[in-house]
């Protein structure tokens, strides 16, 4: 946790320098490092010298046990960080613009991301083996019949398709909403596909939808995956991991050990306001709103928006008080029902106990909630490991 202990020291201000060193700090010791020697400077005006750091015997030794590089980018917190680190790999660089899940980030994996992608040029990325990313979903404005490359200018995903052009990784993981099957009638997944298959030259068999409750999480959250592998590695074929067996776990696995603050219950009126609107939903045949899980259930995808919070709604008889202690509208209502806290959210995304949230509740749910299930990412992951180090050459550039 080098960059942490020389942060005050250093006391950056721009965005860039933070993530220039930090990411420099980290890589010691990797061929990624050389992409940040600018930071040698930054260090030398303030009086670091980088030879003093890189004789931290400690970290350099950790370092060397990596069995493979990646990229983070769409970095979120960092749950796909997390599931490919668990199998053994160097993170070379990450991405995020929201300042929010920046400091969340930086927080748990000491390293500042560089910001919006848009602005990151292909050629500053280092050499990896696996890229990851979690793009927003967007429209592209198609030109001719066949949707390819140029067509996906302007958006997110080309960001992502222009680096793995550049750096022709051996093998990338890109993740998205179910929805996006469907998207534009379907034009939007058929344009990455041929992007990613006739432009870029990459064998991407068919995305796969993944529930997280088939992987030992009790939330029932559906994403898709696309796979991909460099032509030339001549991979012919990649299983994704089967959707084996529900979880056992239910919710009480991951509800908190002790009582909660009384500001996770809700105030009498807003459940009331829940009931009426849900009723209003019923009658003309919506089945959507608020929802109670029972303790021995498995929760609804945790979302951003859209009921993402009231449609996992618990009953927790613990509470020792119910005096409000935020500003709510009427009384806490008496019959415990509460919010799932934000550590709740972080066990049913599969993040380890020890990822911690320096934002407010708010920022925390957000994150989350855009964040992925890490062990799905994971058991996808161990599949890609496992099908590269097959491969006859040794082509991990750890
Ligand atoms: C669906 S989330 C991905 C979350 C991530 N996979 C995780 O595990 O936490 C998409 C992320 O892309 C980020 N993002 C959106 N536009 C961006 C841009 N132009 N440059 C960098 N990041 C961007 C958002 O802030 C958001 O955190």
């Amino acid at each position: 946790m080098i960059y942490r202990n020389l942060k005050e020291k250093l006391n950056l201000d721009k965005k860039k320098d933070k993530a220039l060193v930090s990411h420099y700090l980290n890589t010691l010791g990797f061929k990624a490092n050389k992409a940040y020697n600018e930071a040698e400077e930054i260090l030398e005006k303030n009086n670091i010298s980088s030879e003093k750091i890189s004789k931290n015997n400690d970290f350099m030794i950790k370092n060397s046990e990596k069995k493979f590089t990646f990229i983070d980018l769409f970095a979120g917190i960092g749950g796909m960080r997390i599931a490919m680190e668990n199998l053994g790999g160097k993170c070379v660089f990450s991405s995020e613009i929201d300042k929010f899940a920046v400091q969340t980030y930086e927080y748990n994996f000491d390293e500042h991301p560089f910001g919006d992608i848009k602005e990151i040029e292909e050629e500053s990325v280092p050499e990896h083996d696996i890229l990851l990313a979690g793009f927003p979903c967007q429209s592209f404005s198609i030109a001719g019949n066949r949707g390819g490359f140029e067509d996906t200018r302007g958006t997110l995903f080309f960001d992502a398709a222009r680096i793995i052009d550049k750096k022709r990784p051996s093998a990338f993981i890109l993740e998205n909403v179910k929805g996006l099957q469907s998207h534009d009638g379907g034009k939007t997944l058929k344009t990455i596909l041929n992007t990613l298959r006739n432009d870029l030259n990459y064998f991407v068999p068919e995305p796969k939808v993944l529930n997280s409750r088939y992987f030992n999480v009790p939330q029932n959250r559906e994403r898709i995956f696309i796979v991909g592998f460099r032509q030339d590695l001549n991979v012919e074929e990649f299983r994704y991991p089967k959707e084996k067996k529900e979880t056992n776990l239910t919710f009480e696995d991951v509800m908190e050990e002790e009582v909660v603050s009384t500001k996770y219950y809700l105030s009498n009126t807003y459940l009331e306001t829940l009931r009426k609107h849900k009723k209003r939903h019923q009658k003309k045949g919506n089945g959507f709103g608020y929802e109670i899980i029972p303790h021995d259930g498995i929760a609804n995808a945790i979302i951003v928006g859209g009921m993402g919070r009231e449609r996992n709604l618990i009953i927790d008889h613990r509470i020792e008080d119910y005096t409000p202690v935020t500003n709510i509208k009427g009384e806490v209502n008496r019959e415990d029902v509460r919010r799932m806290t934000p550590i709740e959210w972080k066990r049913l995304q599969g993040f380890p106990g020890k990822f911690e949230f320096p934002v407010s509740d708010t920022q925390a749910y957000k994150q989350l909630g855009n964040s992925v299930t890490v062990p799905v990412v994971q058991a996808i992951g161990d599949k890609i490991v496992k099908v590269i180090e097959k491969l006859e050459e040794r082509v991990l550039t750890a």
